[in-house]
């Protein structure tokens, strides 16, 4: 196994490895990562979310995850939470007490090593897409939405991440776009593709008025059924269906962690 550091030269490409662990709602789940490539290396690890999902809970199947692959290189960690400098400022699906902890310093110790990136988990998802997904090779500003209990962002501009974006609160026409667009509204409120893809033009209408993307990557598990509401939509910028679906949130993960160690060690 290579870890991250450490390249290797096999026949095909030289060979970077990263870590990454996708902490959701339901399930956690974590995998080494070809960085090259932007695929797994083997199977991934999932484990049921503890309930309640509290901060000691979630970190012991972090480092059970971790201690899995016996991994010792750089983690990289989502969250469903707003992250500013490894500490969680909001929850959402995930319990309360989150708000206000030091997420990266809580793993860190769980996992036993300092080298720890925290990200919200849309914004893994979309630098992983943008990286090595639907918005490999597109230039210019690029908008990830993850569709599913609520709305996640992700906004990039040429490959850089602006983070926290949390579009899915805007207000879109006196609803939150999350309340309005979510997958999980499509379920319970029994609509069918068209219907939903209504909603999903209003709230992409309002985010294009905000940023003027070059391209809008679905995400979420209703990406892979794209091509039955992709083509009811109705605003101006083109939208693709993300490519890594389950994997996303595990493979930009682990390309945050290594991008912070490497620039740990250009310092
Ligand atoms: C949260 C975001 C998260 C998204 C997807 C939203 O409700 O506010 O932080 O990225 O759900 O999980």
């Amino acid at each position: 196994m290579t870890q991250a550091g450490s390249p290797a030269i096999t026949t095909d490409h030289v060979e970077r490895h990263g870590f990454g662990v996708d902490v959701g709602g339901s399930g956690i789940k974590g995998g080494i990562v070809d960085l090259v490539t932007g695929e797994l290396v083997g199977d991934r690890f999932k484990i049921e979310t503890p309930q309640p999902s509290t901060p000691e809970a979630v970190s012991d199947v972090v480092a059970q995850i971790v201690a899995h692959f016996e991994w010792t290189g750089p983690v990289g960690v989502t969250l469903p939470a707003v992250v500013t400098n490894g500490v969680a400022r909001s929850a959402a699906n995930i319990d309360k007490a989150w708000i206000d902890t030091d997420a990266k310093a809580l793993f860190a110790k769980t996992i036993g090593h300092a080298d720890i990136t925290v990200l919200n988990d849309a914004d893994a998802a979309g630098v992983a897409e943008d990286r090595y997904g639907g918005g490999k090779d597109k230039s210019g500003v690029v908008v990830l939405l993850t569709f599913g209990t609520g709305i996640g962002s992700a906004v990039l501009h040429n490959g850089v991440l602006l983070p926290n974006t949390e579009f899915g609160h805007l207000q879109v026409d006196g609803k939150e776009a999350e309340h309005r667009a979510a997958s999980s509204v499509k379920e319970n409120k029994d609509l069918s593709y068209k219907e939903w893809a209504k909603e999903v033009s209003k709230v992409l209408e309002t985010f294009e008025a905000l940023l003027w993307p070059d391209l809008f990557i679905a995400g979420g598990g209703i990406s892979r059924k794209s091509e039955k509401w992709i083509p009811h939509l109705t605003n101006r910028t083109p939208v693709v269906a993300a490519t890594l679906l389950n994997t996303a949130g595990i493979v930009g993960a682990a390309l945050a962690a290594d991008t912070a160690a490497d620039s740990g060690r250009a310092r």
